[in-house]
C-alpha cells in the first residue's frame, strides 16, 4: 500500500478487533483512500463498499474490495505482471513531467512507468485485470518515488529509495465481496442501502487530496494534462469540482454533520485527529445522532512530512519541523451493548 496523509496504518490492529466484535456483515468505508480499512471490513467477512473521490482510489477499491479472489484467475494477473515487468523504457509524459521537468522519480524509472502503464492502456483496458495492474503500477512507483509522502514537492536531492528498480508485485486480491463507488461522499448516500457498521475517516484540515495526489491522478486517468508550478500539479487542481467541501473550516463542520445524521447505519465509527477544526466535545455532539458515543484517543506518529520540515516549491526548507506526534480520536456510536460489545475487544 502507498504512503498516505492520514492513512489508518497504525491503527489497523485496533480497527481489526473493533470490526470483529462488531458481528457485521456489510460495512461502508465511505472516506477510503487507500482503501486499507475497507479491506479490514472484507476480511472480517463483511460484504463492504468503499467510497471516495479520487481515481486511484477507485483503482484500488476495484482491485482489493470489489474483485473476489475466489473467483479470479491468479496465473492470468502473475503471467501480466511478467510480461508488463521485462519492458523497456520508453520517454513519454511520466518521464518528461515527473523526471525531467520536476523531479519525483528517476528517469530510468519514469521511462518504466510510461512503458507499463502505455502497454496496460493499449492491451488490458475493458478486461478485469486493468485495475489490478494499475494498483501494481502506482504501489510500484510509489516505492521509488523521492518525496516525504506528499506530492507538493520532490525533495531537492533524490530520495535513497529512489535508487532502487522500479519493481511491479502481484497484488494480493482477497476473498469475499464488495462494491467500489468513485462518488462525493455525500452524494454517494443516496445511492447506499443500509449497513450494519460505517467507517467515516474525513479530511481534517485544508490539505486537498487532489493535489497531494495529482501524480496518481494523472497515472490512473492518463489523460496527459497541461501542469503548473515546480511541482507540475494538473490544471484542474485548482478546478472547483475537485475542492472538497471537508476541506474547509467554513463548510466540512455542517457537512459531517448532515452526513452522519443521514446516514443509515447501525454502528458509526468516526477517525479525527486533534489538530483539526472540529473539537473533540463537537465530534461528540455529532456522532450522538447515531446513538450512545464511545470514545478512543491514540497517540500518533504525525505522517514524515510534518516532521522532516517545511519545503518551498523548489523543494527547499524553508520551515522547521513541527511537533512529532498527534492524538488520533476514534469515536464509536450506536447501541450501548454493542458498544460495549466491541469496546471489550480491545482491552
Ligand atoms: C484521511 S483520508 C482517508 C484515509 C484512509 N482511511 C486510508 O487509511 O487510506 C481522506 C480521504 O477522503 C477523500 N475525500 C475527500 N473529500 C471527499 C468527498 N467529498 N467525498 C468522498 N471522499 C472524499 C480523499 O480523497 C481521501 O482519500
Amino acid at each position: 500500500m502507498i504512503k498516505y496523509l492520514g492513512s489508518k496504518r497504525t491503527m489497523l490492529p485496533l480497527l481489526d478487533a473493533l470490526f470483529r466484535a462488531s458481528n457485521s456483515r456489510t460495512g461502508l468505508d465511505l472516506f477510503t483512500g487507500t482503501t486499507r480499512v475497507g479491506q479490514l471490513m472484507k476480511q472480517a467477512g463483511m460484504f463492504t463498499t468503499v467510497v471516495d473521490t479520487a481515481t486511484y482510489s477507485e483503482v484500488f477499491g476495484k482491485t482489493y474490495i470489489s474483485l473476489d479472489a475466489g473467483e479470479a484467475n491468479a496465473v492470468e494477473l502473475r503471467d501480466a505482471i511478467e510480461e508488463l515487468s521485462n519492458l523497456g523504457g520508453i520517454e513519454g509524459y511520466v518521464t518528461q513531467k515527473f523526471c525531467l521537468e520536476a523531479r519525483y522519480f528517476q528517469p530510468k524509472n519514469g521511462m518504466r512507468i510510461d512503458a507499463i502503464r502505455s502497454a496496460i492502456e493499449s492491451d488490458y483496458r475493458g478486461t478485469w485485470l486493468y485495475e489490478p495492474l494499475l494498483s501494481s503500477l502506482i504501489s510500484a512507483a510509489d516505492k521509488v518515488d523521492s518525496t516525504t509522502g506528499v506530492q507538493m514537492a520532490y525533495l531537492k536531492t533524490w530520495s535513497r529509495r529512489s535508487n532502487a528498480d522500479l519493481t511491479l508485485k502481484v497484488p494480493e486480491l482477497l476473498a469475499g465481496e464488495g462494491l467500489t463507488l468513485r462518488s462525493d461522499a455525500t452524494a454517494a448516500l443516496s445511492q447506499l442501502h443500509p449497513v450494519d457498521l460505517a467507517y467515516l475517516d474525513p479530511p481534517y484540515n485544508q490539505h486537498r487530496y487532489f493535489g497531494n495526489y495529482h501524480v496518481w491522478e494523472s497515472l490512473v486517468r492518463w489523460d496527459h494534462p497541461d501542469t503548473y508550478g515546480v511541482a507540475n500539479k494538473r490544471l484542474d487542481v485548482r478546478a472547483t469540482e475537485n475542492k472538497s467541501v471537508f476541506n474547509s473550516k467554513l463548510t466540512g463542520p455542517t457537512a459531517l454533520s448532515e452526513l452522519v445524521a443521514n446516514l443509515n447505519a447501525e454502528t458509526l465509527m468516526l477517525s479525527y485527529n486533534d489538530e483539526a477544526w472540529i473539537t473533540k466535545a463537537e465530534l461528540m455532539d455529532i456522532c450522538r445522532q447515531k446513538g450512545e458515543v464511545a470514545l478512543i484517543e491514540v497517540d500518533s506518529k504525525r505522517y514524515i512530512g510534518s516532521q522532516i520540515g517545511i519545503y518551498n516549491k523548489a523543494g527547499e526548507l524553508v520551515g522547521s519541523p513541527g511537533k512529532k506526534r498527534n492524538t488520533e480520536y476514534l469515536l464509536i456510536a450506536g447501541d450501548s451493548m454493542r458498544l460495549k460489545k466491541m469496546l471489550d475487544a480491545t482491552s
